[in-house]
């Protein structure tokens, strides 16, 4: 049965879309389908007089060819331009947001879209499943370096940015002997620790803070001394995004109407300055984590994600999302892929592993 289906992808980037759009498209080729792909998630079939094609592009065999290993995505992103709260400027001058996905799938379905390959975080699968609600069939791929989407082992991007991170610690690790120091390195991951959990135990740091273990900065400090009076003069503290003291909350940077988390890494070294003997400074990973080209695991989760998602289509299998179940992908809703966040359990053994090779958690 020939079909035509639309890819989009949503949220912020991860190393390993382009890997699920060439899969996707080949795997839809393959079966004699037609494959467009949507510019900047919704963007541009929303604002279709700003965008090349009405915001379209078709995707072909040359359109992939050559893009497993690149990192970004060759649609664009945007996380900006929810559909479920879209800005409208009312005819006072205010802008308000307003529900617009039916107008949505309508402009989708005009297209001649079947089906509709959405590529994002728990934003995009939020956004999947009310399209569905209006009756667009949508299959969902999860994505994000947070690892932080449940049902699913594992999320394409985060080995990138684990694998990136861990490098980046043993490059601190070298600067900070020499200078007998204490790293205070901030990794991303929202509310979930994964990343600095991860990296943290893989790259060596004596510390590790992440949002699931409220930390005491006396318990950090006392690790970095107890280090130091054992001859160990620098030490590495990895602290999450959304890692919070005990006795404080989540710590935000502002710009414009947009709040985001970050600081902490900043908070963490200035408290532990008058805490410790050595100097202490702070490096932010930031956005570094999200780029660059994928890794081997994270190319390979991509690509079964994305051929696992046509598989769904062909069976007519909808309103889903494809999730890593080893050694199958299996499908959850998109209503149970979207009702909770999944963040380290406390009981896991990674965080056992990291007690007793006597990292502190700060707790
Ligand atoms: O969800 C991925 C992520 O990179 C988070 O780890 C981070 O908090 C957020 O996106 C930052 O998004 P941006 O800077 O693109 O708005």
């Amino acid at each position: 049965m020939s079909r035509t289906i639309a890819i989009n992808t949503g949220g912020g980037d991860a190393p390993g879309l382009n890997a699920v759009i060439r899969s996707a498209t080949l795997s839809a080729i393959n079966r004699g389908w037609t494959v467009l792909g949507l510019l900047d998630g919704y963007n541009g079939i929303l604002q279709p007089d700003q965008y090349p094609n009405g915001g379209v592009m078709h995707l072909d065999r040359n359109a992939v060819r050559g893009i497993t290993h690149l990192g970004g995505t060759i649609l664009g992103t945007t996380n900006r331009g929810n559909p479920l709260k879209y800005p409208k400027t009312l005819p006072d001058g205010s802008v308000e947001t307003v529900d617009i996905s039916a107008e949505l799938v309508q402009r989708i379905k005009d297209l001649g879209v079947d089906a509709l390959i959405s590529i994002g975080g728990d934003g995009s699968m939020a956004i999947a499943n009310a399209l569905c609600q209006h009756d667009l069939p949508v299959v969902g791929v999860p994505k994000t370096i947070d690892n932080d989407l449940p049902h699913t082992i594992a999320t394409f991007g985060f080995d990138t940015a684990v694998s990136f991170a861990t490098e980046c610690l043993g490059r601190l690790h070298s600067t900070a002997e020499s200078h007998d120091r204490v790293m205070v390195v901030e990794v991303m991951g929202r509310h979930a620790g994964w990343i600095a959990l991860y990296a943290g135990v893989a790259g060596s740091a004596d510390a590790i803070l992440i949002p699931e273990i409220p930390f005491s900065i006396e318990k950090v400090a006392e690790k970095i001394q107890q280090r130091y009076e054992r001859g160990r003069e620098f030490s590495i503290v990895v602290v999450a995004e959304g890692a919070f003291p005990k006795d404080g909350g989540l710590l935000y940077e502002s710009q414009g109407d947009v709040k985001r988390l970050g600081g902490i890494g900043e908070l963490v070294t200035e408290q532990l300055r008058n805490r410790v003997t050595q100097e202490v400074r702070t490096v932010v990973l930031g956005h570094l984590l999200r780029g660059g080209t994928p890794t081997a695991r994270d190319r390979l989760l991509a690509m079964r994600f994305a051929a696992a998602a046509v598989r769904a289509i062909e069976e007519e299998n909808y309103n889903v999302m494809v999730a890593l179940d080893p050694p199958l992908c299996k499908y959850v809703t998109l209503e149970e892929a979207t009702a909770t966040t999944k963040t380290v359990g406390l009981d896991s053994d990674l965080i056992y592993t990291a007690r007793d090779l006597g990292i502190s958690l700060g707790d």
